[in-house]
Formats: structure tokens, sequence, C-alpha cells
């Protein structure tokens, strides 16, 4: 992993294409730095100028004199690779090149990243960038980008894909009072990435929270991790725009059509304790309750209003949002109903009536806060000609003072009239908010942030003595061999086998008596299926035969299948008949995969059958790091679960088993990368075990 320690802290910097002219960036660069109040030496590089903003200029970074621990570059990109090089040389070990130019523009560019990327491995050299704005760290101090302005102090960290949204946050935050540890463009992302800076920011002291806006990430697994480790430590909520790539490959089997575009970014997020926001305006909310507040200790919410609207519509988003309105204790209640006016709703939400002055706000927010049945605090107040939100804001500070456990957070309503309490709250912590629905989101947001940091603890992964990896590799081989790219059934089912999991037996022939003999062993009833990898759909043109239950049905039965393939699909090569031992109807299940391109298998699990993409009832994870506990939570999710645990007085599903199923098939998607996608559907789920009826396997 990155060190980046010296590289937000150097104690010396020089700035490759520094200039006189203040309209260039290397000239808003150099005064960046050296307004910032950074105390480390700073060498403008430029070989034309023997001074910059009072600074002494060099011609080159060889000739700066002392060692150089951060380069910032801004020099256009035919310089840029020339100038790497001679950091590489002089020892410079952290770059941030502001550069554009590079894979964003086409293949040219993309070749000359290429060349930047291996000039910064040969010498070791960590670079941010190209094509980005730089960095800003207010605890150094130091402004290393071309971003007008310096953000107040803070404890919110934001990595940022977007360079202009850098800009513009930072330029809005001064605006409202917001303060960060640090800003990071990331740029192209060529050496550092986000998982790098994520890393960092997770152990630095001066950080809260962690804000990302990506587009993508670099490396699916070691974001995976990082995120994981970085999410124990801090909040780490993430704004993801754009579609994996994963949705615009067409997909073959019921899995990949249902997977859709985002959902392996989505499990990724929710498997590794990120807390996923879909919106701008979310994103800051959330980062102002977390850099300011406690995380609640639980759900229960209590509403203080002074309006029964705004009340209700926080009430519909307390439920909507997973969260609850709290119940007051009889104490609670008694000295609401004694000390508000008559006509007030001295239950939750609590509402102080339009006439309500500090007073009525103090008392009301004061005796919910002490309610021992209220975790946090949400305060509505719409502007009125009595109201008074500057004494209100006051008394929610003094109350907050006393109540350091529980989050008290605000959304008053109006313009000019309650601007001054907004901002007062604001400056003191407590978040302000316009409306009673981004105040309800952000509290719900640390609610399940809590929730699923305590979920992250318990990670037992399942793991396996019996698999047989041999067998599997020597079927996939076979099938390579064969050059085909999608598995018999009967050799899918005995490479699921293999890994412990149950499928019904599967005997391929080639001859009616032979398929007659077969089916005698196996006992009856029986079902023949065509086996050819191109009949994907093999109902449809007479490929199947259920039920058959002697020598004669079977033998008759093999002759008919063929006949009819004959007929509907005479070019296409048939490898045989299937014999399968028909199993006694079980409730439907599909369990499925479809491989990710940055995160690896994506696993679905729902309600199986024919029906399976009309139904639509599949949850996903990924693979990676599957625990039991995120498998219950899958199984948990679908519908299939009623029907799993006894719909209607229907017996109970083995759930067991089905868990189990789902961890040997993780395990098993894990292990050959070349196994590309997996349908089993279904898979029977019995009172008593599973059994898998059908299983299609493509490789690559
Ligand atoms: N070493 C040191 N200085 C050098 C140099 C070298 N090898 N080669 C050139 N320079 C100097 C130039 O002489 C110039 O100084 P001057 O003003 O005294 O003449 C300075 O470096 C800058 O070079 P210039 O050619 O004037 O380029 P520029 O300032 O117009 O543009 C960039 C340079 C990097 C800003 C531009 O190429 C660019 O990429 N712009 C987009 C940046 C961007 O949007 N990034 C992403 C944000 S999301």
């Amino acid at each position: 992993m990155a060190n980046l320690t010296s590289f937000f802290n150097p104690k010396s910097i020089a700035i490759i294409g520094a200039s006189k002219s203040p309209e260039k960036i290397g000239n808003v660069i150099v005064k960046n730095i050296t307004s910032s109040g950074y105390t480390g030496m700073v060498f403008p590089i430029n070989p034309r100028e023997k001074e910059i903003n009072g600074l002494v200029c060099y011609p080159s970074i060889n000739m700066a004199p002392a060692p150089v621990e951060l380069a910032v570059i801004s020099v256009p990109s035919t310089m840029v690779l020339e100038v790497v090089k001679a950091c590489g040389k002089s020892g410079v070990k952290n770059l941030v090149v502001i550069t554009a130019g590079f894979k964003e523009t086409g293949k040219k560019g993309l070749e000359l990243e290429k060349t930047l990327a291996s000039i910064c491995h040969q010498y070791k050299m960590q670079m941010l960038g190209p094509n980005c704005v730089g960095f800003i760290d207010t605890h150094t101090p130091i402004n290393a980008s071309f971003a007008a302005g310096f953000p107040m102090k803070g404890e919110i960290a934001f990595i940022s894909q977007s360079g202009a949204m850098v800009i513009s946050i930072l330029d809005w935050s001064t605006s409202v009072g917001l303060g960060f540890s640090k800003f990071i463009s990331l740029g192209n992302k060529t050496n550092l990435n986000e998982a790098h800076f994520i890393e960092h920011v997770a152990d630095d002291p001066n950080t809260k929270v962690i804000l990302c806006y990506i587009e993508d990430v670099e490396n699916g697994t070691l974001f995976l991790e990082t995120a994981r480790r970085a999410s124990r430590k801090k909040p780490l909520i993430i704004l993801k725009s754009g579609i994996s790539q994963a949705g615009a490959r067409a997909a073959s089997s019921h899995t990949g059509a249902l997977a859709g575009s985002d959902l392996a970014y989505e499990a990724a997020f929710l498997q590794s304790g990120v807390i996923r926001v879909r919106s701008m305006s979310e994103l800051f909310d959330l980062a102002i309750a977390f850099a300011n507040q406690p995380i609640p200790g639980g759900e229960r919410v209590a509403i203080i209003t002074n309006s029964g609207g705004p009340g209700i519509v926080a009430t519909d988003n307390i439920e909507l949002k997973n969260l609850k309105m709290a119940h007051f204790t009889k104490d609670t209640i008694k000295e609401l109903g004694q000390f508000l006016p008559g006509e007030s709703n001295i239950y939750n939400p609590v509402d102080v009536l339009g006439d309500a002055k500090a007073d009525r706000y103090r008392l009301a927010t004061n005796k919910v806060m002490d309610d021992q049945g209220v975790d946090s605090a949400v305060v509505l107040l719409c502007a009125g000609g009595v109201t008074e939100p500057v004494e209100t804001a006051r008394a929610m500070i003094e109350i907050k003072k006393n109540h350091p456990e529980k989050p008290l957070v605000a959304a008053f309503m109006g313009g000019e009239l309650v601007a001054e309490g907004a901002n007062t709250l604001a400056a003191a912590g407590i978040p302000c908010y316009n409306f009673p629905e981004p105040a309800i989101s952000s509290l719900s947001g640390m609610v399940s942030y809590a929730r699923n940091i305590h979920l992250l603890e318990d990670e037992t992964v399942l793991t396996y003595q019996d698999i047989d990896a041999k067998s599997v590799r020597s079927i996939l081989n076979q099938v390579k061999r064969d050059n085909r790219l999608v598995l018999l059934g009967s050799e899918a089912a005995k490479l699921i086998s293999a890994y412990g999991i149950p499928a019904t037996t599967t005997i391929l022939t080639t001859q009616p008596e032979e398929a007659a003999d077969v089916a005698e062993k196996m006992g009856y009833p029986v079902v023949l299926k065509v086996a050819s990898p191109r009949i994907t759909h093999k109902t449809d043109v007479g490929g199947v035969k259920f039920g058959l239950e002697s020598f004669e049905e079977v033998r008759k039965g093999f002759i008919e299948i063929m006949e009819k393939i004959q007929m509907y699909m005479p070019r296409v090569a048939v490898n045989g008949v299937e014999v399968q031992r028909m199993m006694p109807k079980g409730t439907e299940l599909i369990i499925g995969m479809t491989r990710d391109i940055q995160f690896g298998p994506l696993i679905a699990f729902g309600l199986g059958g024919i029906y399976v993409n009309l139904i639509k009832d599949v949850s996903f994870r990924l693979a990676h790091r599957l625990s039991i506990r995120e498998i219950k939570k899958l199984i948990g999710e679908t519908k299939a679960y009623s029907l799993l645990r006894g719909y209607r007085g229907e017996p109970p599903a083995d759930i067991g088993a089905i868990v189990e199923v789902i961890g040997r098939f993780a395990k098993l998607v894990t292990d050959f990368p070349e196994i590309t996608e997996v349908d089993i559907n279904p898979l029977f789920a019995y009172s008593k075990g599973v059994s898998a009826v059908d299983v299609k396997i493509t490789i690559s």
C-alpha cells in the first residue's frame, strides 16, 4: 500500500511549470501554496525565470537546492514524460500531475499515460493524476492545487474523481462554513487511486468522515478490502455515478440478465460497510451530520415541531427510511402535558404550536432528549410571525451540550426569517437543513452505518474440507478440449457435485436402449432432456419429457426427442439425451452467478422456475469473502424467504442447507475464474436438503 504521509506533509515542494503570468495555472499553484500557510521549502521550476512571486526560481528539478519531497507538475502534456523522468532521477517520490491530455483524449493520450505509469513504476514514485486539480490539506496546511480559496479547517476528507466538483464544493463550503481536512482530486487515477487515499484518510487523526465521488473503481478487490477496513474506522460515504461495464456485456444467462448495470457496485458497497448516497446534496447532508453529531444508539426518533404538516412529513420519512418513531415514557408525556398549552400534541411528533417561542421549544426538546426511549431528535421550525429562530437555536445548542450522546438535528423552514437561526445552529455543529426530509435521511444514514458496522464484526466465511477441485478442473479441461463454451447438463451436475452441491443424478446416453437401461438402474420416474450446448430452451423445441415410468416409455421418449430436434433444429449438433432422476417438487429457487469486470463473481439468489425473469425476486452479493451472515441476509431479502419459512401451513424448508450451498457455490466460482456464468434453476428446496435440478454453466 502507498505511504502518503510525506505526500500530504512534504518538507519541500517544487512546482514544475511555475510561471510569472498570473493567468497561468503554474502561477496560481505557486500562489496557493505560499498563501495556504505552508511552512516548508518552495522551489518554482522554470528554465526562463530567475524569480517567481518573490521566490527564487530554478531552471530544472535537479538544480533545486534541497531534496524535493513533492513535485507539482503543470507543463504541457508533450513535456510531462521528460519532466517526470527528471523527477525520478532526482529522487522525488511524490508527484501531482495537473496536466490534461492523457487517456481522456483517446488512443494517443492513452499511450502517453501508459508510459507515464511505467516511469512512475520504474522510479517508485507515487503520483496523483494526471488530469487533476491537485490536493489541499488544511491541517498541514497546504494547497497544492489550482482551486481558488482555502477551505475552513475541519474533519471531512473529500476524495473526488471530478475536478470541477472539487472546485465548486470548495467554493460552496466556505460560503456555508463547512470545514474539511483534505480535498483530493483523483484525475485519471493512473498510479494512486481512490483506495490508496481512502486507506490513508481512514488512519488520519484529522479526518472523521470520508466522502467520495467516484465514477468507477480502479481495482475491485483492492477497493473492497480497503473500504471494509476504512468503514470500520469511520464513516465512508460514496456517491457513485455512471454504470458498471458488467451491464454493457450481453448476458446469456438468467442471472446475467437480472444483474443489470449497477448491482455489483451496490453489493460491493453493502458488503464493505460503505454508505451509498444517490445525490450530491445527500452526500454533504450526511457528511455534516457525521462530522458534528454522535452516532445514534438506536433507531427511535423524536420530533418537535411548530406545525402539523412538516411533522407528518417527517413521520412518514421516518418510516420510509427504516427508523422508528420514539414512544415517550409516562413521565415525559405527563411533563409535556403540564407545561405545553392544552392544544399541543404531547405525543410524538410533539407539536408546540405555531405561536411557540424559544421557551416552548426549549422545554419540549429538553424533555424528549432526556427520555430513555429516544435515540435522537429532530427540531422542525416553520418561519412565522412570533417564532424566535435565533433564540430557539441557542436553546438547542444548550440542550445539545447536556446530551452529548444523542444526535440533535434541525430543519428550519423559511428564508430570511430563519437564516440567522439556521447559521447559529450550523456554527455550533447542529446540522440545520431546509426541509425535514434531509434531516431524517441523515439520521437514517447514521443509524444504518451503526447497524452495518456492527454486522461487519461477524464475518465468518464457511470453509470446506471435502471439495474436489481436481474433478472440476478435469471436467473444464475436457470442455475446453472439445472447443465448447457451454457444459452439458450432465457435466454441470457433476461439476457442482464435486464442490458438495447436491445435484440430481444426470447421465448422458446416446442410444434409446442405453437410456432405458440407465433409467432401469436409476429407478422411475425419470426425465429425459436433449443434450446439446446449442439448445438453451429445451422445452420449447420438444427436447424434454417428464415422468417416464418404464423401459419402453424411456426408449420411445428418446426416439421422439431426437425426431423433434431433427424437425425443429436440423442443423444443430446433439450429443445425446440425458436421463435424470425425476425429483419430487420442492420450493423452486435460483442460484446464479455472473462475473463483474471489477468485482468478480456476483451471486444471485431468489425464486426460481420458468418465471424467474418475470417475477424478479432475486438479490445479489459478491462472492468475495461472502460471510454466513451476508448469505443469510441475501436469503432474507427475497420473497422466496417467506415461502422457505413455511408459507400457509407448508413445512419450512432446510434453510441451513441453502446457506451451505450458497457458500460452496461462492467458493466454486471464486476458485475457477474461467467459469463466467452459472444458473442453477431450479434448485429444489425440501424440508430436508436441496437438489439442483437444472444447471447451466458457461466458461470463457
Ligand atoms: N520545466 C519547467 N517549466 C517548463 C518546462 C519544463 N520542462 N517546460 C515549459 N515550462 C514552463 C513554460 O515555459 C511556462 O512558463 P512561462 O509562463 O514562463 O512561459 C510554464 O511552464 C507553463 O507552460 P505553458 O506552455 O505556458 O503551459 P500552460 O500553462 O498554458 O498549460 C497546463 C499547462 C498543464 C495547465 C495545460 O497543459 C493543461 O493541461 N491544462 C488543463 C489542466 C486541467 O484542466 N487539469 C484537470 C483539471 S480537472
